[in-house]
C-alpha cells in the first residue's frame, strides 16, 4: 500500500469510495464533504490523503485547520471524513491513514485533533470524549458522545468553553 497527498484528479475515485464505504443515508452528504475539500483551500492548508494498492485508491482521510476562538495559539485540525473501501476493511488501511496523517500534523506543531465519529473506533487512537467537552462545535451534534479529541503536542488547553470555527466544506448542519 502507497500512502500519498489526494488530488483533485482524485474526485471521481474518491467519490465513489465514500458511496460504497457508507450507508446509503448519509453517503452523498459524506462523499461531497471528502470532494469538496480537494477544492478548498485553507491556511494552514487542508491535508488530504489516498491509501492505493495496485494504483486503485482504496482510502482516504482529511484533516482540515480549526480555528478555536480567544485560543489562536493552539493549532487544531479535525479529521474528517475517514473511508476505506468495503472489500479492503480490516486490514490496516484506516490505522495507517490515520497514523499517517497525525505524523504529518506532529511535525507541523500542531496543538490538538477533534474527530466526530464513533469512540469504539477512535479511542483506539487515543482520541477522548472529554479532550473536547469544552469546545463548542458549529452546529449541533446529533450524537454527542462522538465528539473527540487528541492532544499531539504541548498545549494548555482550554478549561472554560470555546467555539471553534471549521473550513467552509464542514459548514453544513447535516455533517454535524
Ligand atoms: C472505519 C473504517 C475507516 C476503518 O477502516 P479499516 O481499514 O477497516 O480499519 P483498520 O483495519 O485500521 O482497523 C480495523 C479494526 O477497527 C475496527 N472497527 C472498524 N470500525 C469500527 C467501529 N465503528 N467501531 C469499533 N471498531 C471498529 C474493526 O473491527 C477492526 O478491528 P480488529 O482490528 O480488532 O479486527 C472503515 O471500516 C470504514 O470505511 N467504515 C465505513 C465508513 C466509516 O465509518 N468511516 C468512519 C467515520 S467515523
Amino acid at each position: 500500500m502507497n500512502i500519498r497527498t489526494a488530488e483533485t484528479r482524485d474526485y471521481d475515485d474518491i467519490r465513489r469510495l465514500y458511496l460504497s464505504a457508507f450507508p446509503e443515508s448519509e453517503n452523498e452528504i459524506v462523499a461531497k464533504l471528502a470532494t469538496d475539500l480537494l477544492f478548498e483551500h485553507s491556511n494552514p492548508p487542508i491535508i488530504a490523503l489516498a491509501a492505493e494498492i495496485d494504483g486503485s485508491i482504496v482510502g482516504h482521510i482529511a484533516f482540515s485547520p480549526v480555528r478555536i476562538d480567544t485560543f489562536e495559539q493552539c493549532q487544531a485540525y479535525i479529521l474528517a471524513p475517514l473511508a476505506v473501501k468495503p472489500d479492503f476493511q480490516k486490514q490496516g488501511i484506516g490505522s495507517a491513514l490515520i497514523t499517517y496523517g497525525m505524523e504529518q500534523l506532529s511535525d507541523r506543531g500542531v496543538h490538538i485533533v477533534f474527530v466526530y465519529g464513533d469512540p469504539n473506533y477512535y479511542g483506539r487512537f487515543g482520541f477522548k470524549t472529554y479532550l473536547a467537552q469544552n469546545y463548542k462545535t458549529p452546529y449541533p451534534l446529533q450524537y454527542p458522545f462522538g465528539w473527540q479529541a487528541i492532544t499531539i503536542c504541548e498545549c494548555n488547553l482550554k478549561n472554560s468553553p470555546a467555539s471553534i470555527h471549521c473550513v467552509s466544506s464542514l459548514c453544513d448542519p447535516l455533517l454535524w
